[in-house]
């Protein structure tokens, strides 16, 4: 699925369960050790889908530490980006003379909680949400926005400080409303078999 949200050149892999036999290197081993089951699943079964992805691209397998604020640290000359929610885990990759970032988000196609839509939008997005222009939509554009925003940036970015536009053929942009390494990003989105899936790749020539 994730697939066809990504331009050629970003290599992905997706589950959707965790039935993987993925041994995770001593040092995410030590990063994991007191998390629940259910974070121990996520975290295993998107480390397998980053060497998977990474294989792809030519990349021998290698730990995967979470780094700065939790983003994943990847090796050498790799941008990449991993999600995970409820039966379905991805991760993608991209080599980064190709792309400066990438950031992917999986939801569950069901309505945000209440209250949550006012907390993360605009109110100039809010007034855009129809059929097919969603609360959950905005949220994962959103989220695949930070992934990619938070490598290039190192520094976090609020709900507020991207203004997203949806469209109905499956793309979407967002205008930055801060300074930062990028004016704004173009992402790609679909909704299928109850989940939502949202992409953003920026291209090595699309940093300021
Ligand atoms: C970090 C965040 C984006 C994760 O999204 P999520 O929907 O909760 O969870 P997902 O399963 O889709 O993604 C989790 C993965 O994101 C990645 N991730 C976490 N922090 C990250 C960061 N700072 N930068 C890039 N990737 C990050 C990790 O790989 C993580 O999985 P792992 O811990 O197993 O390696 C989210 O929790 C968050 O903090 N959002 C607030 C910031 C934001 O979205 N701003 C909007 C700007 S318009």
């Amino acid at each position: 699925m994730i697939g066809d949200l990504l331009p050629s050149g970003v290599a992905w892999s997706e589950r959707f369960d965790d039935e993987v036999a993925e041994a995770l290197y001593p040092s995410e081993e030590q990063v994991i050790a007191k998390a629940v089951p259910k974070r121990r699943r996520e975290f295993t079964t998107g480390r397998w889908c980053a060497r998977q992805a990474l294989h792809q691209l030519g990349v021998p397998p290698a730990p995967i530490l979470p780094g700065e604020r939790g983003a994943p640290g990847w090796p050498q000359g790799i941008a990449g980006s991993i999600t995970h929610c409820e039966g379905y885990r991805a991760a993608v990759v991209a080599h980064l003379d190709a792309y400066a970032s990438v950031g992917v988000d999986a939801e569950p196609n069901e309505p945000l909680p209440p209250g949550v839509l006012d907390a993360i939008s605009l109110p100039e997005e809010r007034a855009q949400l129809s059929a097919f222009a969603w609360d959950r939509l905005l949220f994962s554009a959103k989220e695949s926005i930070y992934k990619a925003w938070f490598p290039l940036a190192r520094r976090w970015l609020d709900f507020t400080e991207a203004r997203v536009e949806l469209r109905e053929d499956g793309t979407f942009s967002a205008k930055l409303l801060v300074d930062g390494p990028v004016s704004g990003f173009e992402g790609r989105w679909l909704a299928d078999t109850g989940l939502l899936l949202t992409a953003v790749t920026v291209p090595a020539n699309g940093l300021r």
